[in-house]
């Protein structure tokens, strides 16, 4: 791209604003997924930016104005959630993601029951089970693709079955999802959208009227005030389902377990104090985060000093909130001691994801299973780890190896 003072710019946005950043695009050599966010957010860079980029968009740096930007639906509007505006956005208005309140409320009360708490119980035998199974299947090898054999299987698998879906779905249906989150290049959103739909149509006429339990009849056959949804309703809100439950739970567990790898203090920690694990998951939850979405302007207003147009995309990393030293002390360092940990990684009011406990709930087992297993596990010597940049970020591979003999038979 050609010098900064010459990049084409609305003419309200100040040449101090400027930046040349493509969320898409974050890695800078030599630095991981996050710590090149990190940089971006340690430059000496106003608080909110402006880049060309994805059809030129504002985007905020500090935790704070993350976790305003995400929640002030009478500002920051979630009509349209990602850049470009014009194509990714365009194609990914689903519910109910892109309703602000008070249309948001009654759609999605229709999902949340589907993974509460209690719901999530419901399945948490199940959970572990698969876990165990999947884990003894590579324990005495020596070595697995931690992404390919456990993390793309066990949080597919168990979501395919909250929604009844048959498993021989899973890599169509990831595939799609994928094509949102990060997309490759090999489908246009538009498609994405009319590829989704296709696939979702005859679910949806086969299980409407039925008395179906799983979680997509449910909401299928819910109603929003007193009225059935219309079949397109019911389309964007199955589809924003799988969507949310098909990349995140596989990239959050990718980076757990790179990290852990890498640190043997850490993971003998949580080894030797298994109870200490499930407060673990949310300070890795903030040193580990994935997601980065945008609102649109509902209006022109003026944010912290800098005008913004109606209409205009605003892009609030919630990588950035956990990863911010205003908000946490030393923030790059894993410390399961820290008195609270603030962060935006699941989102921030009303938006906030629903699928968070179920998401906890998976990696807490994950953990709890596979330290009382392979306690002492590294990256497989050599190997060079890799990420991928998108709404939802990415580690490409997690290949782990261990002593055979330093691993324990548990009865599950
Ligand atoms: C580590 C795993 C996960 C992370 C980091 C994550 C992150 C997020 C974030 C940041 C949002 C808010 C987006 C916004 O405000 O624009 C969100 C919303 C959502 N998530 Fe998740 N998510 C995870 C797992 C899941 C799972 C497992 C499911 C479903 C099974 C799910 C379903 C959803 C849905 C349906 C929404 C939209 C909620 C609404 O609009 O009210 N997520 N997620």
């Amino acid at each position: 791209m050609e010098g900064i003072s010459e990049i084409q710019r609305p003419a309200h946005v100040p040449l101090s604003r400027l930046i040349d950043f493509d969320i898409y695009q974050p890695l800078l050599a030599g630095k991981d997924f996050h710590e090149s966010w990190k940089a971006l957010q340690d430059s000496e860079l106003p608080d909110i930016v402006w880049t060309p980029r994805n059809g030129g968009h504002w985007m905020v740096l500090r935790g704070r104005l993350v976790s305003e930007v995400l929640s002030d639906y009478s500002r920051f509007s979630n009509h349209t959630v990602l850049v470009p505006k014009d194509t990714a956005g365009e194609a990914y208005r689903l519910i109910p993601l892109s309703l602000d309140p008070p249309a948001h409320a009654p759609f999605r009360n229709l999902l949340s029951n589907g993974l509460s708490p209690k719901a999530v119980g419901g399945v948490e035998g199940a959970i572990r089970r698969l876990t165990v199974s999947l884990i003894e299947g590579f324990r005495l090898r020596g070595n697995c693709n931690f992404t390919h054999d456990f993390a793309e299987q066990l949080p597919i698998r168990i979501f395919m079955q909250i929604v009844a879906l048959p498993i021989e779905d899973m890599p169509r249906l990831k595939y799609l999802a994928d094509q949102f989150t990060r997309p490759d290049g090999t489908m246009e959103f538009k498609d994405v959208r009319i590829h989704f739909h296709a696939y979702i149509a005859p679910v949806i006429a086969a299980r409407r009227g039925q008395d179906g339990t799983d979680m997509l009849s449910r909401m299928i056959n819910g109603k929003v005030h007193d009225r059935a949804l219309t079949d397109e309703e019911a389309a964007n809100l199955c589809i924003q389902v799988l969507v949310g439950g098909l990349d995140t739970v596989v990239n959050f567990m990718g980076f757990v377990m790179l990290f852990l790898a890498r640190d043997p203090a850490a993971r003998r920690k949580l080894a030797e104090n298994p109870e200490h694990i499930r407060i673990a998951i949310n300070e890795l939850a903030r040193r580990f985060p994935l997601v980065t979405v945008a609102r649109e302007l509902r209006a022109d207003i003026e944010y912290e000093g800098v005008a913004l147009k109606q209409g205009e995309m605003i892009v609030a990393p919630m990588i950035l909130h956990g990863l911010d030293s205003t908000e946490n002390a030393s923030p790059m360092n894993v410390d399961f001691n820290r008195d609270e940990a603030r962060h935006s990684t699941f989102g921030n009011g009303s938006h906030v994801c629903p699928g968070a406990h179920l998401a906890r709930t998976e990696t807490r087992i994950l953990l709890e299973e596979w330290l009382a297993r392979i306690p002492e596990f590294e990256i497989a010597p050599g190997f060079e780890i890799t990420y991928t940049g998108g709404i939802v970020g990415s580690v490409n591979t997690v290949p782990l190896v261990w002593e055979p003999a330093s691993t324990r038979a548990v009865s599950a």
